[in-house]
């Protein structure tokens, strides 16, 4: 039977159980999920900045049990690079659903045959809010991540 081949992209900086819950839950939709990590030039690109460079977060992404392989994600056009890798599901978290972005990528997608899954965003937790903490700009809300406030 033919191997299904699943793809989702994002920054993963800093990673945290948000990242390993997306990529746990795309694994097992998928017989092989490869991974695009956002290059340093397109995090800036898109008005963000990542503290961990590129090549530590790809290493650490590809070091993951659920992740069968690692891309550079060089430009925002997720579509052909699902194209590329042969991958018909295209997973994301469900901050992403409803938006305008999405919205687009769902019709180019039905085009292609490509189906996206939305997966639930695991609340309390991303890098923005982490990277705030290390800046010391903002205490942890989150009470099971509450040892993030000690110091
Ligand atoms: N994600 C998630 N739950 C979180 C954080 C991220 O499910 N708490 C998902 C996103 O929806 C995306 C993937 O993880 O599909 C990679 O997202 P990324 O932008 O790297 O993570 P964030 O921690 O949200 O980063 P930022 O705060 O910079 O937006």
């Amino acid at each position: 039977m033919k191997k299904v081949i699943g793809y989702t992209a994002g920054v993963f900086d800093l990673f945290h159980i948000g990242h390993l819950t997306l990529l746990k839950n795309a694994k097992g939709l998928c017989d092989k999920l490869v991974v695009g990590v956002t290059v340093d030039k397109l995090v800036k690109y898109k008005g963000k900045s990542a503290i961990i460079p590129y090549e530590d977060r790809a290493e650490i992404v590809r070091s993951i049990k659920y992740v069968d392989a690692v891309v550079p994600q060089q430009d925002m056009d997720k579509i052909a690079m699902c194209k590329k890798l042969g991958a018909t599901l295209l997973f994301v978290g469900d901050d992403w659903y409803g938006t305008e972005k999405w919205q687009k990528y769902e019709e180019e997608c039905a085009k292609e045959g490509i189906k996206i899954i939305y997966f639930p965003y695991t609340e309390g937790i991303s890098s923005t809010k982490l990277t705030e903490v290390i800046k010391g700009e903002k205490k942890v809300h989150n009470p099971q991540k509450k040892h993030l406030n000690d110091k």
